[in-house]
């Protein structure tokens, strides 16, 4: 099975979150996380058992909607092999309500001290947005060495990042906003990105739709496009 070999390959262990590197290899391995914004969360076992079928087992379902809890709860619940987290996490009773729904990951568009706590007591992954070297050394004081940059093709794109990543040799970047089909192989080009977030494939219209089909083309056309643009998977790829 398709499905089942790239579950697999990704080293799903499906029971719980995982430890802070074996959630960045696991990213390093995916690279490219679907950024989902789900309306009805009738939705979100059809979604992610297209992703997980395409080759892309993991979604960041975003609090933009109050059917975000429900569609991590369901996807936990039925489509286990894929690794679900919760994204645009603003604050501490959203992130809260993402863990008991049972998301296995946190990501937010900046850099908040409590919800950045609540996830290292709970020891659940978060990848905190930053946009600036202030906001990158807070993370590092933070101890995470995982951050999003957020919004990165209206912050500046790949040369911004390359400028900002330059001096936190030790730091990885997951670029989020404005990343496309086109643009990802410029970014999964720098070393420091270790992976790409996005909407791109998971479009909210193609899932108020039910387009799963189209969903499932994106996304392995996506898989495709990351495989071809770093083949070893997790590899800091070229020079900075
Ligand atoms: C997010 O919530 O992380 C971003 O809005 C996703 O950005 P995109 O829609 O431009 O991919």
């Amino acid at each position: 099975m398709v499905a089942d070999s790239n579950a697999r390959r990704l080293g799903q262990t499906v029971a719980g979150p995982l430890a802070g590197a074996d959630f960045e290899s696991f990213l390093g391995a995916l690279r490219v996380v679907p950024v989902v914004e789900i309306a009805c969360a009738d939705d979100a076992v059809p979604l992610a058992r297209t992703l997980l079928e395409a080759g892309l087992p993991c979604a960041e379902i975003t609090f933009r909607t109050a059917a975000a809890p429900q569609a991590i709860a369901a996807v936990v619940a039925e489509v286990p092999e894929v690794r679900v987290g919760a994204g645009t996490v603003l604050n501490v009773a959203q992130a809260e309500a993402a863990l008991a729904a049972g998301a296995g990951f946190l990501v937010s568009p900046g850099f908040d001290a409590a919800v950045v706590g609540l996830a290292l007591e709970r020891g659940v992954p978060i990848v905190p947005g930053v946009c600036t070297p202030t906001e990158v050394g807070l993370a590092l004081e933070h101890g995470l060495s995982v951050v999003k940059l957020f919004p990165a093709e209206a912050a500046g794109g790949v040369p911004y990042l390359r400028a900002l990543a330059a001096p936190f040799g030790g730091v990885r970047f997951v670029p989020t906003g404005g990343i496309s089909a086109d643009n990802l192989p410029a970014y999964l080009a720098v070393g420091q990105v270790l992976a790409c977030g996005g909407s791109w494939m998971v479009k909210k219209q193609l899932i108020a739709d039910h387009d799963f089909a189209t969903i499932g083309r994106l996304a392995a056309e996506a898989r495709r496009i990351a495989d071809a643009a770093r083949p070893a998977a997790g590899s800091r790829g070229d020079e900075r």
